[in-house]
């Protein structure tokens, strides 16, 4: 597996997406992903899964520092007392002590940065997490966060795939040696039967979904495809065997669309154009 780095972070080069995965299904996804090779997971409080997600781990045979787990603390959840009764929940649910990868899913502009961040900090140094980030976090806001941040955040999980232009979000975690996270990597699957990924595809003998992500990785992006799909889960990981030119990438990078953007709830953050 390779792996992205930031702030001592080291971040597995590709992850599983566990949104919409419940249950049984989870909890099979999960030891599936785990015998292919996968050794990231991301869910989230919010997904509803944690618990499934634990499951499938601690079934799998895996050593608990061989996998890279990361949750999230919903929006509702970022008042200091709440943020920390949420954390202790995951954990539990999780079975774990602690994650590697603790984010705020999304912000609440009701709760000032310096408490969420503060609490978010905490967590780490109370052993809760090894490391710290945030999701859904424009660059104005991801500039705010760092700079009242005690410890390194080191990754921001944002929505990037090829119909959608994240320049400018991906430079500000640039700047900050943050890392990025890129959910949504097949845009929900709307980048199915794209011709210009179909052709680009069909010279490395792969799908569309995998020149998706080959072209996230290719940018130090960590994609995290989401998939129950056991021939998905493995295509997904066989990414790592081939090299985009120069050209393709651009081309790809060329297919943003002004509407691309999948991910839109009342809660987002105005974003950046
Ligand atoms: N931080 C946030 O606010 C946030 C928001 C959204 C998502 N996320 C995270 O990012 C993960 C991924 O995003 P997502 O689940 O929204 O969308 P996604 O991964 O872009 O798309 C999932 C869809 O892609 C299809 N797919 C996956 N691999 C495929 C393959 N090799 N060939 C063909 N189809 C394939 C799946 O179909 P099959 O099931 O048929 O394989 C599924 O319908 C989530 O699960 C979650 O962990 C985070």
């Amino acid at each position: 597996m390779e792996y992205v780095e930031s702030h001592g972070a080291k971040i597995p080069a590709i992850g599983l997406g566990t949104m919409t995965l419940k249950d049984a299904v989870c909890v099979e996804a999960v030891q599936t992903a785990l015998k292919l090779g996968y050794t990231h997971l991301d869910t989230a409080e919010r997904y509803g899964n944690e618990a499934a997600v634990g499951e499938g781990l601690a079934g799998s045979g895996m050593r608990r520092d061989d996998v890279f787990v990361t949750t999230k603390v919903y929006w509702e959840q970022l008042a200091a007392a709440d943020f920390a009764r949420g954390v202790d929940e995951s954990l539990k649910k999780l079975r774990l002590s602690s994650v590697d990868l603790l984010l705020i899913h999304w912000n609440n502009p009701q709760v000032p940065l310096k408490e969420s961040i503060g609490a978010l900090c905490k967590a780490k140094r109370d052993g809760l997490t090894r490391h710290i980030g945030v999701a859904n976090f424009p660059a104005a806001l991801l500039d705010e966060a760092v700079s009242v941040a005690s410890e390194p955040l080191v990754a921001n999980q944002i929505e990037v795939h090829p119909y959608l232009d994240q320049a400018k979000v991906v430079a500000a975690c640039r700047r900050h040696g943050i890392s990025v996270t890129a959910y949504c990597p097949a845009a929900r699957g709307k980048i199915l039967g794209d011709a210009v990924l179909e052709r680009i595809g069909a010279a490395h003998g792969k799908s569309v979904t995998q020149i998706a992500l080959r072209w996230l990785i290719q940018q130090g992006m960590v994609p995290i495809p989401r998939t129950a799909n056991p021939a998905h889960l493995k295509a997904n990981l066989d990414v790592f065997d081939f090299t985009l030119t120069d050209a393709q990438m651009k081309e790809i990078s060329g297919l943003t669309r002004p509407d691309g953007r999948v991910v839109n709830p009342p809660h987002s953050p105005v974003w950046d154009s």
